[in-house]
């Protein structure tokens, strides 16, 4: 596995706070797979993430991306924002253009590109992330489903080689859903890297490839989903087990083997190799 981002020995700290938010993380993420970070709120997954961007910087240790330890003066931010594209958990903290398309565009148009390939590049995501018909409206009046459907074209529209979304499925209806996991799949297939904090069963089960779990600012697990569902000490560790026993019955300590075998659905899709994917689009096995 080539590792996309390594952690090393990394502390966080909000400004005015006594506690870590990050404390010593470690952590490779491999590139070309699709990660689901799970944890509660407050374990530090949005903060993890943020890291990624260059958003903030560790108080200790370094974060690396391809390899290179990560810069922090603007140009390098900026070559990295353009292959790290991230969807915050609130939307609002992402969207500040007037209308859709200027938001969608300014990407594409702080890459240098030509007004007329930004225009196509905006049409383009909009059409894949179903929002042709709000381009002309202003952000402000859309609704939390909507500005995520926006946060996803404008990072569509860069072409990055790595999507970070925070808890993206919170906002998006089942249908939205969907398409969602599509758009998903489609950059996935290009051998492109997805990161995806979520609390939801089926994805981590059937969706993801690789898994980190955080508890309190530091990393517990990671690795595949079969050895985090058949882990019993970190998933009773970090009381994922109380949730998603309960949301699955098949979960079953003494049928690991069930763990990761797909059930046959009509909206079942099959990734790269081969494993199917069923998602509950109505969020039957949501926590
Ligand atoms: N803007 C902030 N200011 C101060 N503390 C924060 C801020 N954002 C998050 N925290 C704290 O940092 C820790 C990690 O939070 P966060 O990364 O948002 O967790 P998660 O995304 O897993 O819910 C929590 O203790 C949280 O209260
Ligand atoms: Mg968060």
């Amino acid at each position: 596995m080539k590792t996309l981002f390594e952690f090393e020995n990394v502390c966080y700290r909000y400004p005015g706070h006594k506690q870590l938010a990050l404390r010593n993380v470690n952590v490779c993420f491999p590139e070309g797979e699709k990660i689901a970070v799970v944890g509660r709120n407050g374990a530090g997954k949005s903060t993890l993430f943020l890291h990624c961007n260059g958003l903030y910087r560790p108080l200790c240790g370094r974060v690396s991306f391809r390899g290179r330890p990560l810069a922090y003066d603007r140009a390098s931010l900026k070559k990295l924002r353009q292959q790290v594209g991230m969807i915050f958990q609130n939307p609002d903290s992402q969207l500040f253009s007037a209308s859709v398309a200027q938001d969608i565009s300014f990407g594409p148009l702080n890459l240098g590109l030509s007004e007329a390939e930004a225009r196509r590049r905006v049409l383009e995501a909009a059409e894949i992330c179903e929002i042709t018909h709000l381009l002309d409206r202003p952000t402000h009046s859309l609704s939390g489903g909507e500005k995520t459907r926006v946060a996803l074209a404008g990072v569509l529209a860069m072409q990055p080689e790595v999507l970070v979304a925070d808890e993206p499925l919170a906002s998006l209806d089942p249908w939205m859903r969907l398409t969602f996991f599509d758009i998903l799949q489609r950059f996935y297939d290009r051998g492109k890297t997805i990161l995806m904090a979520t609390h939801n069963l089926s994805v981590v089960r059937y969706w993801a490839s690789y898994v980190i779990v955080l508890q309190e600012g530091q990393v517990v697990f990671s690795g595949t989903p079969k050895a985090l569902l058949t882990n019993r000490t970190v998933l009773e560790q970090t009381e994922l087990s109380r949730v998603w026993w309960k949301v699955d019955p098949g979960f079953d300590e003494d049928e690991e083997e069930r763990v990761l075998v797909s059930t046959p659905s009509s909206a079942e899709s099959t990734d790269g190799e081969g494993k199917s994917f069923q998602f509950s689009a109505d969020g039957d096995w949501s926590i």
